[in-house]
C-alpha cells in the first residue's frame, strides 16, 4: 500500500492546476446511460472513483474510453445488463446514481444497497421515495433494490424532506425521460448539480430552475449524445487554498472559480487568508497570522462538509479557538484523533469539535479512513515540524489527481512511497 512522506514548514508558492470535479464527473458519467450517445466529457479527471464508475458502466454494457492526456472521456452504447453489483457499489456510493438513469431508460434496474460508510449511515430512502412517486415499484431483497417501471416513469412533484445531492441528481436524470413534468422541490443546489443539468440540456433535456432549490423538468422521448466540459473541482481548489493558508504561502489555483468557493472563501478570509479572483483562476495568500473562526457545514451555498476536515487542520494552528459543527454526516471527525497525535488540541462534543489553536504541530505517522480526512492530515503535515507519513493513500487517490506532484511543484517537501 502506498504511503506519502512529507516534511512541513515550507510556504507554498506557485501555480496549481485544478482538475475537473470528481463530484460532477461521477453523475455525468452515469448520465451517459440515458442515451446511446456518445457523451463526450472534457476536463475529465483521472481518479480511482472515475475508474470505478467506468468499470460499473462497462459491466452494464457501455463503452468507456478515457484519453488521459487529452483529459477527455467518451461514453456510449446500450446497456445489456441492468444490475449494479455489490462489489462495485460497496467501493463507491456514487454507484447508486445509475439507478435513476437505468430505470428511466430501460424500465428496470437492480442496484446493490450501498450500506453505511466510514462517515455515517448514509441512507438512500429519498432516492427511492422520489422514484416511487414517479411510478416505480421498488423491492428491497437480499441487499439489492430492484426498481421496475414497465410503462416508463411519469412526472411528479417531489418534495425532499432533506436536502440531498445524490437524490436530486438521481431524480433529475430520471425525470428527463419521464412522461410529463417533474418538479423537484427543496432540491440541492451544488454547482455539480448545475453542471449535470447543463449537460442534460445539451443532450436534449428540458430543465428550468437551474441554480435554485426548485427544478422543473419536462420529460422528453429520448436524449442524444453531446460534448460537455466538466466544472472545475471546488473541493480540490478549497483543499489547496487551505494548503496555501496553513503554510503562509501564495498560490494561484488555476482554473478554479471563486463563485463556487462561496462560503469557503468567506470563512478563509475571516481566518486571515486572502482569497481573490485572478485572471486565470483564484489567488490565495496569507500574509498575517491565522485566526480561529466558527463554521457549520451546510448544503450549498453553505460551508461544504467536504471542506470540514481541511479547514480543521487550518484551525488547529490558528490563534484562538474555533467551533466546527458537522450537520451533514454523523461520523465525520475521524481525523481528530490523528490530528491530536500531531499535537493539535481538539475536543469533540457530539456534532461539534472545539479546536484550540496551537503554535506548532509535530509530524507523526498517521492514517485516515476517508478521502477528505486523508487530505486534512497532509495539510496538518505541511504545517508540522518534522516528518509525517500518511498511510492508506488509496483514500486520497479516489478523489485527488497527483496530489503529491501538485504540492511538490509549488515547493512542498513531499513524496509518494510505493508500498
Ligand atoms: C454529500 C454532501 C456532498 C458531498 C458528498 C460526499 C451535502 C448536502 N451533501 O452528498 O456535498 O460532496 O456527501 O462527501 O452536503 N440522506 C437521507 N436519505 C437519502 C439521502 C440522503 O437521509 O436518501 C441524508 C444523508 O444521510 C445526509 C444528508 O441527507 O445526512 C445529505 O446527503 P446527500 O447529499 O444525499 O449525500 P451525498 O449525495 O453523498
Amino acid at each position: 500500500m502506498d504511503r506519502i512522506r512529507l516534511r512541513g514548514g515550507r510556504p507554498l508558492k506557485g501555480v496549481i492546476p485544478i482538475g475537473g470535479a470528481k463530484n460532477a464527473a461521477l453523475p455525468l458519467m452515469a448520465a451517459s446511460l440515458l442515451t446511446d450517445g456518445p457523451l463526450v466529457l472534457t476536463n475529465a479527471p483521472a481518479l480511482d472513483d472515475t475508474r470505478t464508475m467506468a468499470k460499473l458502466l462497462e459491466q452494464h454494457g457501455l463503452a468507456v474510453a478515457h484519453d488521459q492526456e487529452a483529459r477527455t472521456m467518451t461514453l456510449g452504447g446500450t446497456a445489456t445488463n441492468l444490475v449494479a453489483p455489490y462489489d462495485l457499489v460497496r467501493k463507491m456510493r456514487a454507484s447508486v446514481l445509475v439507478l435513476g438513469p437505468l430505470l428511466a431508460r430501460y424500465g428496470e434496474a437492480k442496484v446493490s444497497l450501498p450500506g453505511g460508510c466510514a462517515i455515517g449511515t448514509r441512507p438512500v430512502d429519498l432516492h427511492l421515495k422520489g422514484l416511487e412517486q414517479m411510478g416505480a415499484k421498488i423491492e428491497l431483497d437480499s441487499g439489492y433494490m430492484t426498481a421496475r417501471a414497465p410503462e416508463g416513469l411519469r412526472g411528479a412533484k417531489v418534495y425532499f424532506t432533506q436536502v440531498s445531492v445524490g437524490a436530486t441528481e438521481n431524480l433529475l436524470m430520471a425525470a428527463t425521460l419521464a412522461d410529463g413534468i417533474t418538479e423537484l422541490v427543496n432540491a440541492a443546489r451544488e454547482p455539480e448539480i448545475d453542471d449535470l443539468a447543463h449537460c442534460l440540456i445539451a443532450m436534449g433535456a428540458k430543465i428550468e430552475g437551474i441554480g435554485t432549490d426548485r427544478l422543473r423538468i419536462e420529460g422528453v422521448k429520448s436524449l442524444h449524445g453531446a460534448t460537455h466540459a466538466i466544472v472545475p473541482d471546488r473541493i480540490e481548489a478549497g483543499s489547496f487554498a487551505c494548503a496555501a493558508g496553513i503554510t503562509g504561502g501564495e498560490v494561484l489555483l488555476q482554473g478554479a472559480r471563486l463563485e463556487h468557493l462561496g462560503t469557503v472563501a468567506r470563512v478563509l478570509r475571516e481566518a486571515g487568508v486572502e482569497v481573490d479572483e485572478a485572471p486565470e483562476g483564484v489567488l490565495v495568500k496569507r500574509l498575517s497570522g491565522l485566526r480561529g473562526v466558527d463554521v457549520m457545514t451546510e448544503p450549498f451555498p453553505g460551508f461544504a462538509t467536504d471542506m470540514q476536515a481541511q479547514f480543521m487542520a487550518l484551525m488547529a494552528v490558528a490563534e484562538g479557538a474555533s467551533m466546527i459543527t458537522e450537520t451533514i454526516f454523523e461520523n465525520r471527525f475521524m481525523h481528530v484523533p490523528e490530528m491530536n497525535r500531531m499535537g493539535a488540541r481538539i475536543n469533540v462534543h457530539g456534532s461539534s469539535a472545539i479546536v484550540r489553536g496551537v503554535s506548532r504541530l509535530s509530524g507523526a505517522p498517521v492514517m485516515a479512513t476517508d478521502l477528505r480526512a486523508s487530505v486534512s492530515l497532509i495539510l496538518a503535515g505541511l504545517a508540522a515540524g518534522g516528518e509525517t507519513i500518511v498511510n492508506r493513500v488509496y483514500h486520497l487517490d479516489r478523489g485527488y489527481e497527483r496530489l503529491e506532484a501538485k504540492l511538490a511543484a509549488v515547493g512542498a517537501d513531499i513524496e509518494r512511497l510505493p508500498g
